[in-house]
């Protein structure tokens, strides 16, 4: 912006009127929330656009004006597209960064209509639900991607199994691919979240005013139509006071969040000399600046901290809005920094989890060495192979104990006991429980949700069929602060393709009107 005005003359400020003197310096800095809030610059301003044509429509102010403003708004949009745009403390907020810009673009007469009917309590309400809105349909198609590469993982790694673990103690084995299906399971559910509170930022809140409402014929529907919402707020207190869409949208982020970083421990662990099970491709590994032999999977344990500071988020919102009155108060301005760190830390780790995981190596042979190797980690399957001819499996254990501990004497594991060995212990066993395979007991769990490779094929068939999953890991061209590509979630419809659809209607409406 080339000149912001002077703080003396104060003519920008949009609340100058009642005050002898311009705020000091120091309030000015610990007031100004332009710095966090500029990101908000595109719903701000087509919220205006929708705003301004409204009051037009409605007779409230001139058409001419209107769309004086709206010339300007583009303009004022696009300087601030282009970097050219100088941010300046004394004017607070994004909000009046652009209406100050607006009136040095078009003249303070026209400008100044623009807030006819509408305080920065509504019209933050608006920027902040659009922004929630945009930031559900990147995170619901990000962790779409992540899924998708899961899927590619387990695909190219059905003929792997490892032990899975309890207590991080060696149990059964099961398939590789089951268990990182575990985790598209998990993410499924973060998708079905996400979507599902998208109907509770969708509200629009523009007409509520300060707190009372607007006290003008306002059309607040047609404002609802253009910007897609699927409603108009009910309650003009709640419409400025609430926020709770956006901690919705921070638990939500959590929870995934704190999913993710369950998946980043594994992957962490497997990463290690003592698993060995998988490998990053270098683009997506860090070295250390003193031990030259180093891959250390940072992507992974950052992912893993950052689950940290979401949860901190989400925390500290609910902290914020915990003890406040209704309706606006100043504290309502925190809940900016904290929805835009959570919205890029979520899409942005999905996005390069993504992508790493598409370039991970499994080391097949070390992860079933690691069962092959294990002496105990069928003992499971003896006790049900005797527990099959009729023994009860509280007794099928103990006898298994029995061996195990008969094993641990002679220093060798259950496939290495002679028929006799296990007879020994139960007359139930047979020739063919000697030196039983992990084939047959992955096999042996063939039963929905199991581990059986069969099982695992149909739950990936499945899997890849409800979710029609495109290629994996692509990131979005656009940050989460931008409005979302109207195709990145199918199942989803956005703000901006229902206002597409819905100015196609009214459109189809008219034509059918004049037949
Ligand atoms: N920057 C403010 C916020 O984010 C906008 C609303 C300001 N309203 C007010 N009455 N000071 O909450």
């Amino acid at each position: 912006m080339a000149d912001a005005g002077n703080p003396n003359e104060a003519p920008q400020r949009l609340w100058g009127g009642r005050f002898e003197e311009a705020p000091d310096a120091l309030v000015q800095a610990y007031t100004s929330s332009i710095q966090t809030d500029l990101l908000l610059f595109r719903h701000d301003i087509a919220g205006s656009r929708a705003h301004a044509r409204m009051l037009a429509a409605q007779g409230i102010i001139d058409t001419a004006d209107a769309a004086t403003i709206i010339q300007g708004l583009d303009q004022v949009e696009s300087e601030i597209e282009s970097g050219g745009f100088e941010i300046n403390h004394e004017l607070e907020d994004i909000h009046t960064h652009v209406e100050a810009r607006l009136g040095q673009i078009i003249g303070a007469d026209a400008a100044g209509r623009l807030h006819t009917a509408r305080s920065r309590n509504d019209q933050v309400a608006l920027d902040t639900r659009m922004f929630v809105r945009d930031a559900i349909v990147q995170a619901v198609g990000a962790v779409r991607g992540l899924q998708a590469s899961l899927i590619e993982l387990a695909e190219r790694s059905l003929d792997v199994y490892l032990p899975g673990y309890t207590h991080l103690q060696r149990a059964q084995p099961v398939l590789f691919a089951h268990h990182l299906l575990a985790y598209l399971e998990m993410l499924d559910r973060d998708a079905d979240r996400l979507v599902d509170s998208f109907a509770r930022a969708d509200v629009m809140p523009l007409g509520s005013a300060a707190l009372a409402g607007a006290a003008y014929p306002l059309d607040r529907q047609a404002v609802a139509d253009e910007l897609g919402f699927e409603a108009i707020s009910r309650n003009s207190i709640d419409a400025v006071s609430s926020r709770d869409y956006i901690v919705e949208f921070l638990s939500n982020a959590a929870i995934c969040m704190v999913n993710i970083s369950r998946l980043c421990e594994d992957v962490i662990l497997w990463s290690s000399a003592e698993f060995g099970v998988l490998q990053f491709a270098d683009a997506f590994t860090t070295g250390s600046s003193i031990m030259p032999q180093k891959r250390n999977p940072d992507i992974a344990e950052l992912a893993r901290g950052r689950s940290g500071k979401v949860l901190g988020h989400l925390t500290g919102l609910l902290t914020t809005l915990k003890g406040l009155p209704l309706a606006y108060n100043r504290d309502l301005q925190e809940d900016k920094s904290g929805l835009f760190d959570t919205a890029e830390t979520l899409i942005g780790t999905l996005h390069v989890l993504a992508r790493a995981l598409l370039t991970a190596q499994v080391n097949g042979d070390r992860a079933r060495a690691m069962v092959d190797q294990d002496p105990f980690i069928l003992a499971t399957d003896y006790a049900d192979y005797i527990t099959r001819t009729g023994v009860p499996f509280r007794e099928a254990h103990g006898v298994v104990g029995r061996l195990v501990r008969l094993c641990e004497q002679r220093g060798c594991g259950l496939s290495d006991l002679t028929l006799e060995d296990l007879q020994s212990e139960h007359p139930s066993f047979e020739a063919d429980a000697v030196g039983m395979t992990v084939q047959a007991a992955l096999e042996s769990r063939d039963i929905p949700g199991g581990t059986a490779p069969s099982q695992v094929l149909a739950a990936l068939e499945e899997a890849k069929e409800r979710l029609q999953l495109k290629p994996a890991g692509q990131p979005s061209s656009q940050p989460p602060s931008q409005p979302a590509a109207s195709s990145s979630e199918p199942q989803l419809e956005t703000g901006l393709n229902r206002a597409q659809r819905r100015a196609a209607e009214r459109a189809a409406a008219k034509q059918q009107g004049r037949r």
